[in-house]
């Protein structure tokens, strides 16, 4: 796969990949350390953290323990999530918020100045603390990019796909990124961080945005990191569903902090069906709400949100991203029943990595939605992520101050730029994704089988070498292709994470938290456990 064009070594020291909050607050908790910092997009303003409706949980009520948050965590992680792992996130929860209000982060707070807490779904006390109601993520990404932007240490890259970790002997060397307007190079660095976020562009719905394709996943799982948990996807209940036809993917998300100020769902009838469901009803856990709502899409029954309860409590205020979706789409929240689809929402499993953050490979790291922390189990509760997004990216600055590494003076062993594979055509190239998000969501979705998981696997295979034959050539115009090449290659990423997580979810024969398969209905004691899996289970 060599070509003859020599490559351009750039000497490095920490390469951080995604500009989410994890790269974000890893790379700014490492000055004055020199940081590169890459993002395949044209803007620092992209990825899921920009997206994020729901806040940060921390246990800094009256009355709220650490103790109590991590029992939550643990019961939503439905016997997977490592109790000694999620105690200690939620111990650094305060701390964390410490931290983002001195980046300068504005949370919301009550008139007498305590933080504002919500309350979201199978949280047993209200700890979710927003910033600009549902524009937390917004919010906070605008003050952490504002922060990096003035740190002298972090060199930004934008419109630079990283592609490949390049390897030798067990120890990340550096990375092979393909830069818009210059082309390949290869950054020569001891230490490599991926935080490039999650996966939701593997299926029809996803409330994650077009970046999500699990890049940093299927970079690691091609370098022999050791990958965990990938069966367990979380699917949100209530995203918008506004031109669901056009094949368009991300859609609005409706938080579920709406349901916690009271919004309910309803079917086409007006029916109230999550009493007859759940205890909690609306405010059940993620994966009971839902299936519940994938059961009756499937039956033929439409869904909505009811957020008029919201309207008519003065609340509606605190969800201006909630209501701006609605009006975008033509529908007034005081007035109408607003329809709503299950989406990808959250990947839990993703690179195995340690307390620290550092993964099966010397030199690697991962942070952010793209690690297996242990924390979130078979289900993530409601905004743990932000606050396990902070954590470890503070966890993995501090190990990586802490590894001392000698000066690379050994020839890196790769000279020569990559061919880079050059799509056929773009229709065919975008028929490929298409037909991959198709498989994923029939077979891979919310209700899962074994034969439909096979299907998936062959038709993943299938498609996967129509992919190969569309790639050929030789790319002789570097600069001019940035696009062609980064459409190819999240291709790539997107067919081999389909792969891998297909073949997870056909290996559990039971059914925990987000995996459920309809031939083996009940979670089993001899599951109970982790399943951890390298690139080369994959025929
Ligand atoms: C939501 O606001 O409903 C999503 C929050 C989360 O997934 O943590």
């Amino acid at each position: 796969m060599l070509g003859k064009r020599p490559l351009d070594i750039a000497a490095d020291d920490v390469v951080v990949v995604g500009t989410g909050m994890a790269g974000l607050i890893t790379a700014l908790s490492l000055a004055p350390r020199r940081v590169t910092l890459i993002t395949k997009t044209a803007m620092l303003e992209s990825g899921s953290s920009l997206w994020a409706k729901g806040g940060i949980a921390a246990a800094v009520g009256p009355g709220d323990t650490p103790e109590a948050h991590a029992e939550d965590t643990l019961s939503a992680g439905a016997g997977l999530s490592d109790p000694e792992r999620a105690l200690a996130l939620t111990r650094e929860g305060a701390d964390s918020l410490r931290l983002l209000i001195h980046e300068g982060v504005p949370f919301d707070r009550a008139l007498d100045g305590t933080l504002e807490l919500a309350r979201e779904a199978a949280h047993g006390r209200p700890r979710i603390v927003h910033a600009g109601g549902d524009a937390t993520g917004r919010v906070i990404m605008s003050a952490l990019i504002e922060r990096a932007r003035r740190t002298p240490s972090i060199n930004i890259l934008r419109s630079t796909f990283a592609h490949d970790l390049v390897v030798d002997d067990g120890a990340v060397r550096g990375l092979l990124v393909f830069e818009h307007g210059k082309g390949w190079s290869c950054r020569h660095a001891s230490h490599v961080v991926l935080a490039t976020g999650g996966i939701g562009m593997a299926w029809w719905h996803t409330t994650n945005p077009a970046e999500s394709t699990g890049d940093g996943l299927a970079i690691a799982a091609r370098a022999g990191a050791e990958l965990a948990d990938l069966e367990f996807m979380q699917f949100h209940p209530t995203a918008l569903a506004v031109d669901t036809e056009s094949g368009k993917p991300n859609l609005p998300l409706l938080t579920e902090a709406l349901r916690g100020a009271g919004a309910l769902l309803v079917d086409d009838t007006g029916n109230r069906f999550m009493t007859s469901i759940h205890p909690a009803a609306e405010l059940a856990p993620r994966d009971v709400v839902a299936r519940a709502i994938e059961q009756k899409l499937s039956s033929g029954v439409s869904v909505y949100l009811d957020m008029r309860p919201v309207v008519k409590s003065g609340h509606d205020g605190e969800f201006p991203e909630a209501v701006h979706a609605c009006r975008d789409a033509g529908l007034d929240p005081a007035r109408d029943l607003l329809p709503i689809v299950p989406a990808a929402h959250y990947h839990m499993g993703g690179i195995h990595v340690d307390d620290n953050g550092h993964s099966s490979l010397e030199g690697l790291w991962a942070c952010g939605e793209v690690a297996n922390t242990g924390v979130h189990g078979a289900n993530r509760l409601a905004s743990n992520s932000l606050l396990e997004a902070v954590v470890y990216a503070r966890r993995v600055a501090k190990g990586i101050r802490s590894t001392r590494t000698a000066r690379d003076e050994v020839p890196l062993p790769i000279q020569d730029a990559p061919e880079a594979p050059v799509p056929g055509t773009e229709q065919e190239l975008e028929a490929i994704i298409a037909a991959t998000r198709r498989s994923v969501s029939r077979h891979v979705g919310i209700v899962r089988s074994g034969p439909g998981l096979q299907r998936a696997l062959r038709q993943l295979h299938s498609l996967d070498r129509r992919l190969g034959r569309v790639a050929s050539g030789e790319l002789h115009d570097p600069a001019g292709s940035f696009d062609r090449v980064l459409r190819w290659s999240e291709a790539h990423n997107l067919l081999l994470v389909a792969r891998l997580v297909a073949s997870a979810a056909l290996d559990r024969e039971e059914s925990r938290g987000a995996h459920f398969r309809e031939d083996f209905p009940h979670a089993l004691p001899e599951w109970q456990r982790h399943q951890s899996l390298t690139m080369d289970r994959l025929t």
